[in-house]
């Protein structure tokens, strides 16, 4: 930063620094300023795209019990519906399983993420809690310290040093935490070798259950958003553009990959939003870095195949608050010192989860092709055919899939 800009430079500071208003950043925000810690969440977006980022909401009730212990559930118990099933669709048939029927009966409750955020956007300012929009973090500095900064920029693009004594990156895996992750941090990352395309359909949900769809020309997925809408996902070629086919073309392959000819038809719309994505996963070893803390996806990033970020989110916020409180409370660091291990620990049993759902969703990945593709395939319908006969499997399904 030059002489001049610094001399620009307005100066801000907090006891904690969250950056991101998602929903890592924004249970951290509220259970730290309920508890008296003087802290901040920097958010680059404004407040509108914050509040209608469209994003799956499929909470696990370990997520649900987390919102409740802090009284910030009332809109998903008011307006979220639960969900306890999953159809699977294969050449062999169709079968559901109960999820919810199983192990210790638990279920999702389906919430749009949007609509959480916004709840929690609001309780975090009915509390008086600070939060910029509009203020993107640039690199965070001196983390190994006790006095990290984070540089930002307004709008204005008037540059601003905040002083804290913890700085929390919840801003994702492009955000400026991870970018100013020193050079001895590991990223674990694996490329799925599969990419989705996303559809978000104006028509009401067409099964009364989470629809997995495998089929020999490529995965199909059926997720019921609201009564409303419904979110479909087809396996897409890499590198396809997301516009290449017309609305029809992509029900009609809809239809063939659901089998709609077998098990009734789709109820067809327009698509209000389309995007294309490669499902890649990766994870920061460790998640701390000195006064430097990772959550969300900041933390790791899942495919999206069982659903478990904003789950996880959730959990590392809850776990990052008390070890935070607890150190600025009490002088107390045990829960800082152990947060990576303990959230490692999550993290990996989810990401085990996700890659067997994925492979278990998708033909080999087109590096396979060949011997490794029929091999693959034989492995899936193994998979397939265990998981529709076995009592034990499903159980093992169930706490899995529900769980974090
Ligand atoms: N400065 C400030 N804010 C930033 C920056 C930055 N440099 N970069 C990103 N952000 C903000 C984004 O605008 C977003 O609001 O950080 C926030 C990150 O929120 P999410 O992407 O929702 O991540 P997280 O809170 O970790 O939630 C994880 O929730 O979004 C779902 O399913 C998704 O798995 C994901 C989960």
């Amino acid at each position: 930063m030059t002489e001049s800009q610094n001399s620009r430079t307005s100066r801000e500071s907090a006891d904690v620094v969250v950056l991101g208003a998602g929903p890592a950043g924004l249970v951290l925000g509220i259970l730290l300023h309920a508890a008296g810690i003087d802290c901040v969440i920097l958010e680059r977006a404004s407040r509108t795209h914050v509040q209608t980022r469209a994003r799956a909401g499929f909470l696990a009730p370990n997520t649900v019990r987390i919102l409740d212990r802090h009284g910030l559930a009332d809109g998903l118990h008011r307006h979220g519906r639960r969900h306890g099933t999953c159809e699977f669709r294969t050449e062999e048939g169709r079968f559901r399983l109960d999820y919810g029927a199983l192990g210790q009966g638990a279920q999702h409750h389906v919430y749009p993420q949007q609509n959480l955020v916004t709840d929690l956007l609001t309780h975090y300012l009915d509390i008086g809690g600070r939060i910029r929009f509009d203020t993107e973090a640039l690199a965070v500095r001196d983390a190994d310290g006790t006095r990290p900064s984070v540089t930002t920029r307004a709008p204005d693009g008037r540059p601003t040093r905040w002083t804290a004594r913890y700085v929390a990156g919840c801003d994702g895996r492009h955000g400026a935490a991870r970018r100013s992750l020193p050079p001895d941090a590991v990223r674990h990352h694996h490329d799925h070798g599969v990419t989705w395309l996303g559809l978000l359909a104006e028509t009401p949900p067409s099964l009364d259950a989470v629809g997995y769809a495998i089929h020999d020309r490529g995965f199909a997925g059926h997720m019921a958003r609201t009564p409303e809408v419904t979110r479909y996902y087809l396996q897409w070629q890499r590198g396809v553009p997301a516009d290449a086919w017309p609305e029809q073309r992509i029900w009609d392959e809809l239809d063939v990959r659901m089998r709609a000819a077998d098990h009734g038809p789709l109820h067809r719309g327009a698509f209000l939003e389309r995007g294309m994505f490669d499902l890649t996963c990766d994870v920061i070893e460790p998640l701390r870095h000195g006064s430097l803390f990772l959550a969300g996806d900041a933390a790791s990033l899942l495919a999206p195949a069982a659903a478990k970020g904003a789950n996880l989110a959730v959990l590392e916020a809850e776990i990052l608050a008390g070890a935070l409180i607890d150190a600025m409370t009490l002088g107390d660091e045990g829960g800082l010192d152990g947060y990576s291990d303990q959230c490692l620990a999550y993290i990996w049993r989810a990401q085990e989860f996700t890659g067997w759902m994925t492979r278990l969703l998708h033909a080999a990945p087109d590096r396979d092709e060949g011997a490794g593709s029929s091999f693959h395939a034989a492995l899936r319908r193994s998979r397939l055919t265990s998981l529709r006969a076995s009592r034990i499997h499903q159980e093992w399904f169930a706490e899995n899939y529900v769980g974090v």
